[in-house]
């Protein structure tokens, strides 16, 4: 049991697993600043500038951005505490760019689940069809899943079984924030 009061917290898992569904309810319930990386890139991408166009570029391909792209926006946007950072890390090269994580939460559901709630959602995101789902999820199990052995072995790593209803899934996320917590 951590004695703190700060809450400096990462959700990781597939696209589709419902993290920022999740971060949003925990924002909420803690009072953290909620800081998505896709959601920022999405932003960056609305700009007429050289960054906005390669980001565009790029997004719909669902491969994960170069570090020098991601970095500076998060960097920007990152309180020192209090946050939860969802989506980012997502690369080994990426988990040393904030040091003072408390609580990594791994929602965990099938990659036939991602590619279901992927292409049900209806909010027109360009990465949101099947060849783009795929190459996010592949992006998954060969960079985002050295991230999770590196929180493993720090031991702040916790899962959550995401193929349940969404309030289910939360209780679970709020049992394992209690356990570090309080
Ligand atoms: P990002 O925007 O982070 O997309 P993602 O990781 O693919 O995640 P999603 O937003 O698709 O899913 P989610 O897990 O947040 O689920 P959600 O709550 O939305 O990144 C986009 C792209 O940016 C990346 O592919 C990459 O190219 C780039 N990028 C971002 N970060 C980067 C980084 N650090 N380094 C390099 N590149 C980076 O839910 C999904 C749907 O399911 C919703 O419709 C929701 O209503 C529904 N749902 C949620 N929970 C449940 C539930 N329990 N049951 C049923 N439905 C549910």
């Amino acid at each position: 049991m951590q004695v703190t009061n700060k809450m400096n917290i990462v959700m990781i898992g597939l696209p589709g697993s419902g993290k920022g569904t999740q971060a949003i309810k925990l924002a909420n319930k803690y009072g953290l600043k909620h800081i998505t990386s896709g959601e920022l890139l999405r932003e960056e991408a609305t700009k007429d500038t050289e960054t906005g166009d390669k980001i565009r570029q790029l997004m719909k391909t669902g491969e994960l951005f170069p570090d020098n792209l991601v970095n500076k926006i998060l960097k920007d946007n990152v309180p020192k505490e209090n946050y939860i950072l969802d989506g980012y890390p997502r690369k080994i090269s990426q988990v040393h760019t904030f040091d003072d994580i408390d609580l990594v939460i791994y929602i965990v559901i099938p990659d036939e689940v991602a590619v279901e709630r992927i292409l049900n959602r209806d909010e027109g995101r360009v990465d949101d069809n099947k060849e783009a789902a795929k190459k996010r999820i592949k992006c998954f199990h060969s960079e985002t899943e050295k991230v999770l052995e590196y929180y493993a072995d720090a031991r702040k790593l916790v899962t959550v079984d995401g193929n349940q209803d969404i309030e289910s899934v939360f209780n679970c996320v709020v049992d394992e924030i209690n356990k570090k917590y309080q």
